[in-house]
């Protein structure tokens, strides 16, 4: 699959990984959708960059679907699929004061990072599928995990254990897509910097964290997850597959910080 001309929804385009994607394949020709929640700052985005903003809730069905359908309309049926929206709340399983977790955050976590993505999925695929092939495929979908699938921190139950699910989504997916022509693949990155770190923590604590990467010693950056998205993208035989991108990242002896995890 090329990336020139090719039409691309980018899902939590308006911040982040999603935006460094954003930028990234407009800049290479790409007709790029950016679905999100937040307006003011997709809209900006979409301005920078010739992309066009969709606003939409992925945790709803009708939300998602009214979404893809102004973006075919508008388009024609995307083939490519990057779903980059998700939130990592910190909150542990039984509070200092021995009170039991209240699930609420627990859920939102699962709803949004799991079933919003599988919401995303769906509704590009069921288009995709009754579109016409495009060579040997017809398109692809990159799905976001974390590496605290792996390694998750205390505080993060619902956030590792939602990108945990992601990753058990890829092969299932894969494997039924695969009678569409359509690829799954899944990216699980390290600790790279975006407004989830910038907004909750010091510069001292983002340096100190950048430096428990193995090598380089900082945190990734936006354009570093742009290129494997454009890796998977170009590459036919990548499917089914999670690919870490962590800079050899071990998680090991990193805490988040109480100021992160809510007592609940
Ligand atoms: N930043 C990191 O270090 C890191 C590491 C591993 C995994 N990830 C994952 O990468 C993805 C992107 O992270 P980020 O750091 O760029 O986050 P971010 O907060 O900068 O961007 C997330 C975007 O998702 C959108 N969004 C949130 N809820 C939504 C909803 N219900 N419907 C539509 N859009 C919604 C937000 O508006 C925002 O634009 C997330 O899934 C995150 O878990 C990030």
């Amino acid at each position: 699959m090329k990336i020139e001309d090719t039409t691309v929804v980018v899902v939590g385009g308006a911040s982040g990984l999603g935006e460094g994607t954003v930028r990234s394949l407009a800049s290479k020709g790409a007709q790029v959708a950016i679905l999100d929640l937040d307006a003011v700052k997709g809209e900006v985005v979409a301005d920078e960059t010739g992309a066009s903003f969709f606003a939409a809730d992925i945790v709803s069905v009708d939300s998602v679907s009214d979404a893809f359908d102004k973006i075919s309309a508008k388009y024609g049926t995307p083939r490519v699929l990057v779903n980059c929206a998700g939130i990592g709340p910190a909150e542990k399983a039984v509070g200092d004061n021995l009170e039991p977790n209240r699930l609420d955050s627990f859920r939102r976590t699962i709803d949004l990072n799991l079933v919003g993505t599988f919401n995303t999925c769906c509704q590009f695929a069921s288009r995709l599928a009754a579109g016409k092939m495009n060579g040997e495929e017809r398109g692809v979908i990159i799905n976001t995990a974390s590496v605290a699938a792996y390694d998750g921190q205390i505080g993060h139950c619902g956030y590792a254990s939602s990108k945990a699910a992601v990753i058990g989504l890829t092969l299932p997916l894969a494997r039924e897509l695969a009678a569409h022509a359509i690829r799954v693949a899944t990216i699980a990155p390290g600790n790279f910097l975006t407004p989830m770190f910038e907004q909750n923590l010091t510069p001292e604590q983002i340096a100190a964290i950048g430096a428990m990467t193995t090598f380089p010693k900082r945190l990734g950056r936006p354009e570093e997850f742009a290129m494997m998205v454009e890796s998977i993208i170009l590459n036919p035989m990548i499917n089914g597959e999670t690919i870490r991108i962590d800079g050899c990242l071990s998680l090991a002896g990193m805490q988040l910080g109480d100021a992160l995890v809510r007592q609940n």
